[in-house]
Parts: C-alpha cells; structure tokens; sequence
C-alpha cells in the first residue's frame, strides 16, 4: 500500500489572502483523514505565506495520523521542528522569490548544514525525508548522510513538454527508486502529481509514499476535501494494481 500524504498548504493561501480565520487548515485535515489520507504535510515556509505556526502546533495536538513537516535547513526552522516533533521531516530548498518548490535539494552543495540538521532531528526521534532529485550522486549523499528516506521531486516528470520527455523522466524516477531502496532507503515522491499522472508513478514498486497538495485543494474547491482525497486514494490504487497484474 502506498500512504497518501495530503499537502494542506494551499487551504492556508486562501486563508492568507484575507489574512482572517477560513479557510482553517486544521479543518481541511480532519477533512482529509475522513477522506482517507495517511499523513498531513505541511510546509511552513520562512517567509510564513501560508501555513503559519499556530496550524503546526495544532495540528500536532489533533491530527491522528502521521504528521510531515517540510522545512528549509535553516537554524530557526529546525528548532521549530525540535519543539514540535512531527513524524517526519522532509528537507526542502527554499527561495522566497519562488512560486513554489522549484527542484530537490542540492544535498551535496550544502553537505555540512544538512548534516548538522538531520543530526538534530534525528536526536529528537524525527524520521528525515530529503526532497532531491533523481539522481544517482544525490542519493549517494543521501546515504552516506543517514536519510531516513528521499522524496523524489516530480515536477519534472509532471511539468515534461512530451510524451517522450515524460517517458524519459519516469525512467529515471523507476532508476532512482530503484537505486535508493538497495541502500535502504525508504521512496517517497511528490510535486506537481495529479488525477492523470500519477499512475505510472504509484505503479514504481518502491515507493511507499506520495505528497500531494496543489490538485488534491484545488478539486476540494469543487467536490469537498473528503471526495478529493478518496479520488486521489482510487486512482493511486489504480495505478498500484497495473503493476500487480503486469508482474502476473
Ligand atoms: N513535496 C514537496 C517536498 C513539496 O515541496 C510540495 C509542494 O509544497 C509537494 C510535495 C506537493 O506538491 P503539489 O502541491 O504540486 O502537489
């Protein structure tokens, strides 16, 4: 089985843009976990443009099911982290000019400072995910570094300009799954994932969990969060059986 993690972070945009009290993030999750979602992920970004520190605490206090912090390796940050102890940490590269995440984590660019704070993490009980790319030398460093986990970034599969580039990008997905688990690393992927392109990706037989924010809250828009999240759980369980009966 594949877990779903359900991304609130754009329930919180709306939110933000009033600057008042709905849509509450903390409501969409209860909302998620009765449509079926595994974990809640969050990303609470330095620049605050959504989710803001009172939905983490909360959220802490009342989500059941696992929590999934995204953070930018920054001093503050990771003591926020510290002090909240979700199930999991994912690592991911920040630029406040960004529209969003733009790419994994360079890992080996910044080897010292994601050390020092998978160390503090891990000190405290936090499993960590590193977001990176599908690369062979990022998941090297990743390894070598004692990563729980690394979620693939997506984006480039998801945003491909052909059915050949898209094709191109899966395989290397399929070869860096492939290459993290024989490290023991646990696969996660996300970014940019949809109701039309997420089957090939949950038919990878390694990875074990999927982020998904952006369509899962923009279709809540329209059918609610608790029909958006039982859709996406049918399609990514669609996607996992193709690669079931393709191996029979
Ligand atoms: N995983 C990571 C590490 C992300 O930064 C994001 C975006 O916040 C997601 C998954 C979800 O991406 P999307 O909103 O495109 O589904």
């Amino acid at each position: 089985m594949i877990r779903l993690g359900v991304n609130i972070d754009h329930v919180a945009t709306l939110r933000q843009a009033r600057l008042g009290r709905e849509p509450d993030p903390v409501a969409a999750a209860f909302e998620a976990v009765l449509g079926g979602a595994d974990g809640i992920t969050v990303h609470m970004r330095e620049d605050r443009r959504h989710i803001q520190e009172r939905d983490v605490r909360i959220l802490r206090q009342t989500v059941a099911c696992r929590l999934n912090f995204e953070m930018a390796v920054t001093r503050e940050i990771t003591a926020f982290a510290c002090e909240i102890l979700p199930d999991e940490a994912t690592l991911v590269p920040e630029k406040r000019e960004e529209l969003t995440t733009e790419g994994g984590l360079d890992v080996l660019a910044h080897l010292a400072a994601v050390e020092t704070c998978i160390g503090q993490l891990k000190e405290r009980g936090i499993a960590v995910s590193l977001f990176i790319d599908p690369d062979p030398r990022q998941i090297e460093a990743a390894h070598r570094l004692g990563s729980h986990a690394v979620e693939f970034q997506t984006a480039s599969y998801s945003e491909a300009n052909s059915p050949a580039e898209r094709t191109e990008c899966l395989e290397r997905l399929i070869d860096a799954s492939r290459m993290a688990a024989s490290h023991g690393i646990h696969v996660h992927m996300g970014h940019g994932l949809n109701y039309q392109n997420v089957f090939p990706v949950a038919a990878i037989p390694q990875v074990e969990e999927l982020n998904i924010g952006h369509s899962i809250v923009s279709r809540a828009v329209l059918v609610g969060m608790r029909q958006a999240v039982r859709d996406m759980k049918e399609a990514i369980a669609l996607g996992r059986a193709n690669i079931r009966s393709a191996q029979h």
